[in-house]
Formats: C-alpha cells, structure tokens, sequence
C-alpha cells in the first residue's frame, strides 16, 4: 500500500500522537526560517537558485543524519523555495514496485517528491527508483507469464527527496543517483536557543535568555528534543505560575529536573546505557544486542538515536569488538579505572572483525 500526503501532512513524524500538529507549526517553511546548519543552507541556497534560473527541477537531494536534527523540515523547505508541490511518502509505506510506480506517474513537472526513510524501501522497489531517477523513465511489466513484455513510461522531470539516519545502510546505486548528499550535524548551543526563541514566539510563552541557555544546553544537540523540552517547561511554568508569565531559570531548571534530564542532556536511557557499560561490563567492549538486552531497550534505538550522540560528546566508542565506554565516561559518574581489572581478560581474547 502506497501512502502520501499533501504539504505539511507528515507521515515521518515521530511526535507523540497530538503533539505531531504543533510539531508542524514549529517546524521551518522555508530556508529563512531555518536556523543553522549554515554551510547547508548556504549550498541548499546557491543549488535553488541555479535551478530556478534555468528553469529546472531542483536536482535530487539526500539529507542524513541523526534522528530530530530537520531532514523532514528541510524536505519542506526545498519544495517552499522552489514553489513546487511536496508529496511525502516514507520508504516502509512503499511495500510493491506497482506502489511506487503509481506515486512517480501522478507526479508533475517540478514537483518534489519526499520519501523519508529510504533506507527501507524494498529492494524490487528500489530497482524502479534507478532509471525514475536517472532518466525520468519508468519500467513496467505489462501482461504475464510468456506474454509479459517491459513498457518505458516517460516521467516529468522531478526532484527525489531522501531522508534517512541510517547513510550506510543505502546501497551504493541508490545513494549514487542523488546530485547531492548533504549530512546533517548536531546544533550547537547558540543555534538551539535561537531555535527555542522561535517556538517560543510561536507558541506564545516567554523565556528570559537564561532558561533558553538552560533548554539548549539540555537538548543533546538536537531541535526537536529542543522543542519538546520547551513545551514541557511551559507545562511546569503554567501550572506554577499561571498562563503569560515569563519563565526563569529556576523554573526551568526544576522541570528539567523533573523530567530527568541532568546537566550534560543525558536523559535516563543514556545514563542507563553508560552506566550499564561501566558497572555490569567494566567500560566494555561489549556487543551491541548484549547491551540493548542489559539495558531493556530495542538495538535500533540504541543504534540510531541513543549512541550518535554520546558519541559525537565522547561518552561512548564504537570498536569492531563491541561498545566501549571512554574515560570521560568514567569520570563523569565518577567511577575509577581500579574497577576495570576483569577487561583485560577481555582484551586477551581473539579479535573478532
Ligand atoms: N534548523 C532548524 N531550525 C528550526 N527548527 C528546526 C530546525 N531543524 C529542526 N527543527 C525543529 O525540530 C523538529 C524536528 O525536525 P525534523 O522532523 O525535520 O527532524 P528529522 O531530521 O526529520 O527527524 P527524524 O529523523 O526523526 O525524522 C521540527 O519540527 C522543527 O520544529
Ligand atoms: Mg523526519
């Protein structure tokens, strides 16, 4: 079954369910209202407008990164600056090659067409993307059994859309026909309170500059995370003061403390993943669903949403072995090396590549 919604219909959206409709509201329309990300913006900007002055599709473009960082509002930001219709679609929701084949015949000439989470689209589905991309040709199988014979359809020439957090799990033909790959990075502090200033705007509620530092410096470098910390803040601040008041940072700060999200961002699964490292597994290196057991928590989260950004801070390591919590680590829950006897017979073990 293919799925796909006009504009700001979102079938990518990971909010909670009633808060996808002020997830909307909040998000970008077009590169102005976007914030940071310059180098991005920048190119995304000079790639539009030489589009547009030659009178053509806007080539096809793939955003990467971890989960929240704006793949999905850049989607809608591509097709606001290039004044061409956005129809979204996600790669789990194209199940057959006739789905896809459906949604590349309706299109029209310039229009952009998102397919969030490309890294899912079936591989017979993808094999139609290849020539649709490239040539804006589509093949299909007219008739069965002996009597079935190939057909090429001409396409309008259109723009592709992907959205994926997973980069290398694209196979190199599909991530070859994009003009463009552009990976998105974690925000840093500035940016966020920016961004918090804005949804505060949109949403009606006013922070003083020092509870904006205090939500940006808790949001794991990401806007979404931003947002919703934002709007559970206000939550607080309403209840506690009332509706219309400026929130302070002591305000802010008891919610974030009551949301469990301590001084770094880390909220409780990141600390239960760190912990659960160095105390049950002496700093690692141990294996991915051996950790995601410990933990209770499902292998792709800790892979797509939890690790990244532990990483990207230097909290946690990737090695062909397994996940190894690093110094700093250590000395952030305070926990001394002395522990870490039993590693060493760890490491006397065979390497496993
Ligand atoms: N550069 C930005 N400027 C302002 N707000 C942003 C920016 N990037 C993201 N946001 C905010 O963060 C929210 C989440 O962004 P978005 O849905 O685009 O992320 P995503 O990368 O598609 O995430 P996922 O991988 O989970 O699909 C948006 O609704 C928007 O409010
Ligand atoms: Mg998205």
């Amino acid at each position: 079954m293919s799925e796909t919604t006009d504009e700001r219909g979102d079938l990518g959206a990971k909010a909670l369910p009633g808060e996808a409709s002020i997830e909307a509201r909040l998000r970008p329309g077009n590169l102005a209202e976007m914030v940071g990300q310059n180098r991005l913006r920048e190119n995304l900007a000079v790639f539009v407008r030489a589009a547009r002055e030659r009178g053509e599709a806007l080539d096809h473009v793939l955003f990467h990164g971890p989960p929240g960082l704006g793949k999905t509002s850049l989607a809608h930001v591509v097709a606001a600056e290039m004044e061409a219709p956005l129809r979204v679609t996600s790669g789990p929701a194209i199940e057959r090659p006739g789905d896809l084949a459906a949604l590349l015949s309706n299109l029209d000439e310039g229009d952009v067409l998102f397919i969030d989470e490309i890294h899912r689209l079936p591989a017979v589905v993808e094999e139609i993307l290849y020539p649709a991309m490239e040539d804006y040709k589509l093949d299909i199988l007219v008739g069965q059994g002996a009597g079935a014979r190939s057909m090429r359809l001409d396409l309008p020439r259109f723009t592709l859309v992907g959205a994926t957090t997973r980069a290398g799990l694209l196979t190199s033909p599909l991530r070859d026909r994009f003009g463009w790959a552009a990976r998105l990075e974690y925000y840093p502090p500035s940016d966020l309170e920016r961004i918090i200033e804005r949804s505060g705007c949109v949403l009606g509620v006013e922070l003083a500059f020092e509870a904006r530092e205090e939500i940006a410096g808790r949001s794991r470098g990401t806007p979404r995370i931003a947002n919703r910390l934002l709007r559970r803040v206000r939550d607080f601040a309403e209840v506690a003061d009332g509706r219309g008041k400026p929130v302070d940072r002591e305000r802010t700060r008891f919610a974030l403390e009551r949301l469990d999200i301590d001084e770094s961002g880390f909220d409780r699964l990141d600390r239960s993943l760190l912990l659960t490292l160095l105390e049950k597994f002496d700093g690692g290196p141990v294996g991915l669903d051996t950790l995601a057991a410990a933990v209770g928590e499902d292998r792709g989260t800790l892979e797509d949403v939890v690790e990244p950004y532990l990483i990207h801070e230097g909290f946690l390591a990737r090695t062909p072995r397994g996940r190894v919590a690093t110094r700093l680590a250590r000395e952030y829950f305070g926990i001394p090396l002395a522990d870490a006897a039993p590693t060493a017979a760890v490491e006397e073990q065979p390497k496993l590549l």
